[in-house]
């Protein structure tokens, strides 16, 4: 049945309109004729679509039957579907010779290089992006349009398009990028780049999407030199913040006051490229879309959650990004909150990023500050084979840096109080892991209790999602050995990815970009999920910082201090296995 068209077809066309300023909305127009991928001249195919057991997608669920689609905001049409599939926007003479500019701000630099380019590559080799596309790197690095090039190539690869025509899909990609060097903050500079896309974009109504790779502290003159001089006339200008958004409070609103003066809320896409991770979307298909997970999902029948992020390497040439920001800021305070928000938040309304952005929202609006009793922090110490945090030469000698913490956090709602969320993070540790591993409550009166011995904690069920090593998803149950007698054994339903669906899975970057371009604004940071996400960890870091509390030492390569196991057994929780 034709539903299963609408919600491809009303993301990807937010992209196409484009006599529109900044992010305006486009005028439909309905006809009984069924809407083919073809019709627009663009590529329409969307990874995410979540369907039911019936073959309609769930945002279907949300049916207003009866509205007309033309008095639809964007986001609404998505919940629209019967009604919508049969429309088409006004604009499609338009829409078909639009151009879609990207800037990559800060092209010269690592991210740029080996995330940015190659992502937008996948995208190209994919066929997601438009007809009319080109790449522009910006930075202050004097480099022609050929040496951009060749720094480009060097970090593609044939990932998408193993065929043989990989080479030609690179030389057609490569001819699609080129460079303006210029000073981060000159809008004379900016006046130039704007000429040069102009000169690109031939006339066509145009679209323009910022990526800011580049450090914090000129993140507001690029910004104002690319509202003032560089922004889109007829279309929308989209800009993508990379972290770090503040480092307390008090920084991270005055970056979002500061970014205000130039752009409004929906032209700010704050990019946390975790949230890209497929199984973080899995996170809510999971709960939302089977009935056996949503009722468990409570302290009824949770005992705790632990959200795991470690790392067997070091520091890897940041070291002076890192010694500034330490893990609590690198990685809990947006990554793992963002991931808890969403595990916990009660069920939104619709998909609709503003829908489900206010649930995590309240979310972290219920949580406590962390409090110092409840955090441990470590430093990685070297020995004769591997490096200390501190010899890295970028780091200072008697750096209070942490690069390990846990911390027990606590949501003050009626689904979650009083079930410890235990957040691990950390660099140099044994294995390279990040799950979120859920602990069930014991079976009360249990009728094996006898045959599970005296450590019940063992026996209980226990939900894991794994990201990495290899995506999987697995549920610990007990089940009976065959055979006479009764034994009982531990044993795991397992779902493991690369098993069930062998094909290639996206990288992060491959994913925010399209929804960036397409205006998709779930997995991105609004400025009250920030404020309040802050709120969580600025007083622990300030007392920490201010008392300068020295990190516990852990070996390189080892599980992490001994501390977090105190933490661990005052919540009653029972440690997973982040580097054991
Ligand atoms: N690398 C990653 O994987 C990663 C991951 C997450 C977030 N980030 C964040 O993304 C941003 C970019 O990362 P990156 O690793 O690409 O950084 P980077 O290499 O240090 O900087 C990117 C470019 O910005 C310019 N730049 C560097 N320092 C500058 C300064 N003090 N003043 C003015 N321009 C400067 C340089 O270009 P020119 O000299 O040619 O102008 C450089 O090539 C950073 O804020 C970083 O924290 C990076």
């Amino acid at each position: 049945m034709a539903l299963r068209l609408s919600f491809c077809f009303s993301r990807t066309t937010r992209f196409l309109h484009s006599s529109l300023n900044y992010d305006s909305k486009p005028k439909w127009t309905c006809s009984s004729a069924p809407v083919s991928q073809g019709d627009s001249g663009i590529h329409h195919n969307k990874n995410f679509q979540l369907k039911a057991s019936n073959v309609q997608p769930l945002n279907a669920i949300a049916l207003q039957a009866g509205v007309p689609a033309n008095s639809l905001e964007t986001e609404d049409v998505e919940a629209v579907s019967p009604t919508i599939k049969e429309c088409v926007p006004i604009i499609e003479t338009e829409k078909t010779d639009s151009a879609l500019s990207f800037i990559v701000v800060g092209a010269s630099g690592e991210l740029a290089r080996k995330k940015i380019f190659p992502a937008l590559f996948s995208l190209f080799c994919e066929d997601r992006l438009p007809e009319n596309f080109t790449i522009f790197g910006y930075a202050r690095s004097a480099l022609t349009n050929e040496e951009l090039r060749n720094m480009i190539i060097r970090n593609l690869t044939c990932r998408i398009d193993k065929r043989k025509n990989c080479r030609e899909k690179m030389d057609q990609f490569l001819k699609r990028c080129f460079y303006h060097s210029g000073q981060y903050s000159s809008e004379e500079h900016f006046l130039e780049l704007d000429e040069k896309l102009k000169e690109k974009e031939a006339g066509r109504s145009s679209n323009r999407l910022f990526y800011l790779a580049i450090p914090p502290n000129i993140f507001i003159d690029v910004v104002r030199c690319a509202r003032r001089r560089a922004s889109s006339e007829n279309g929308w200008t989209r800009v993508i913040v990379e972290k770090p958004f503040g480092r307390d409070s008090e920084t991270s609103k005055e970056l979002t006051r500061d970014l205000k003066q130039y752009l409004n809320e929906e032209q700010i896409f704050r990019i946390d490229h975790h949230l890209g991770e497929e199984l973080v979307e899995n996170l809510l298909v999971l709960r939302f879309s089977n009935l056996v997970f949503e009722p468990l999902w409570s302290r009824n029948y949770i005992r705790n959650v632990q959200i795991i992020f470690s790392e067997d390497k070091g520091l890897e040439g940041r070291g002076r990004y890192f010694d500034n920001y330490g893990i609590i800021r690198d990685i809990m305070q947006n990554h793992l909150l963002q991931v808890l928000a969403l595990f916990a938040m009660e069920t939104p309304v619709s998909l609709n990023a503003e829908d489900i952005r206010n649930e995590k929202v309240k979310v972290l609006r219920s949580m406590k500050p962390v409090k110092v009793e409840d955090a441990v922090i470590g430093q990685y110490k070297g020995d004769s084979s591997y490096p200390a945090f501190t010899d890295d030469p970028t780091v200072s000698d008697n750096s209070l840096t942490p690069t390990f913490a846990a911390a027990t956090l606590f949501i003050n709602n009626a689904r979650w109080e009083g079930v410890p969320f235990l957040m691990i993070a950390g660099k140099a540790l044994q294995s390279k892991r990040a799950e979120i591993r859920v602990q069930f409550r014991h079976v009360p009166g249990n009728l094996y209790n006898r045959k599970f011995g005296t450590d019940l904690d063992k026996v209980t069920n226990e939900l894991v999602l794994r990201v990495q090593p290899d995506e999987a998803i697995y549920l610990k149950i007990n089940n009976k050995v065959p055979g006479l007698g009764m034994r009982l054994d531990s044993s795991d339903l397992n779902l493991l990815f690369k098993s069930r669906y062998p094909r290639e899975i996206p990288g992060v970057y491959e994913r925010l970009l399209l929804d960036a371009v397409e205006g998709e604004r779930r997995l991105f940071i609004r400025s009250d999920e920030l404020d309040a996400a802050w709120k969580v960890f600025t007083p622990l870091l300030k007392t920490l910082e201010e008392k300068k509390t020295a990190p516990e030492l852990y070996s390189y390569g080892s599980s992490g201090p001994v501390g977090v196991h105190y933490l661990a057994a005052k919540h009653g929780v029972r440690m997973g296995e982040f580097g054991c």
